[in-house]
């Protein structure tokens, strides 16, 4: 049957009259997003609006989001095994550049015995964020620190895909305020574009980051802060420059799932 077919059907005229009208969505993805909205609700993680998801992913799928969300935090739970450092050791969190709770949502059965944070910057995620997670504290942060919270105060602190739209002025600064509230001993994950994405790079800067230098922005005309500002970091730039006042823990090259195919660093604040 072709599309064309399909579209006259007496189903198809009664899921576009029952589905949420969205020019922009074809219908299949409404009826499969309905799904997932219906199925979530029931597991009591309500989802947000599919125009956040595009915010924080890319693209409208709520099946998207929440195998992305969950992959996210499969990523960072492995990355903390392999370097021998369990998730429940900590007692406080805080998910950076949080989003509309993608990653955090997963999180909910941990908020018994883990204070859970996230902060973002963009206002109507935050809102969303707030609305959707009350196991979690959310708040909002501008594009530059500081952070709303006191100096060394997580044990852990994780950042996906969100060094990877700053330029590389900004990078450092966020790195030394994440040390600020960071605990002595306390751990960044973290996500940068690698060298997965060395062939999307214009020809003139794929030489500069094979000799070890960041590119931010290569990739048109863009604001600092947003998804289409893209910044790459090879690993000698994060190593020696980006990470000079922490202890490298562990380097897992285009290993982060959820944010797929970035390298994702563990560090550590030294001790004091
Ligand atoms: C690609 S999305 C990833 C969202 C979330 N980490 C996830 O994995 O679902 C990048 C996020 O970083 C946030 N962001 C960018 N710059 C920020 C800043 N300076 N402070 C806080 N959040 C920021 C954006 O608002 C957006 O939610």
């Amino acid at each position: 049957m072709t599309y064309k077919e399909a579209s006259t059907s007496p189903v198809f005229r009664l899921l576009s009259r029952i589905l949420p009208k969205n020019q922009d969505i074809a219908l299949e993805l409404r009826f499969y997003n309905k799904l997932a909205y219906w199925r979530e609700a029931l597991k009591r993680s309500p989802l947000p609006p599919t125009k956040l998801m595009a915010m924080v992913q890319g693209n409208h799928e709520a099946e998207y989001y929440v195998a992305g969300g969950r992959r996210a935090t499969e990523t960072i739970l492995e990355t903390l095994e392999k370097s021998y450092v369990p998730l429940r050791q900590f007692r406080t969190v805080l998910d950076f550049g949080c989003g509309s709770g993608r990653v955090l949502r997963h999180w909910k059965s941990l908020a018994r015995s883990i204070e859970l944070h996230g902060t973002d910057y963009n206002p109507e995620l935050v809102a969303w964020a707030s609305r959707l997670l009350p196991f979690a504290k959310i708040a909002q942060n501008s594009l530059e620190p500081p952070l709303p919270y006191p100096d060394n105060y997580f044990d852990f602190v994780y950042a996906l895909s969100t060094f990877t739209h700053w330029d590389i002025k900004l990078q450092h600064t966020w790195m030394k305020e994440f040390l600020r509230v960071l605990k002595p001993n306390g751990y960044i994950l973290f996500t940068v574009h690698g060298d997965y994405y060395l062939p999307r790079l214009p020809k003139e800067y794929q030489e500069e980051y094979k000799h070890g230098r960041p590119i931010g922005p290569a990739l048109g005309p863009t604001i600092v802060g947003t998804n289409a500002y893209a910044s790459f970091n090879p690993h000698e730039h994060v190593r020696d420059e980006l990470l000079q006042d922490v202890e490298l823990v562990e380097y897992f090259r285009r290993a982060s799932r959820g944010t797929p195919w970035q390298d994702v660093y563990l560090a550590r604040k030294p001790p004091r």
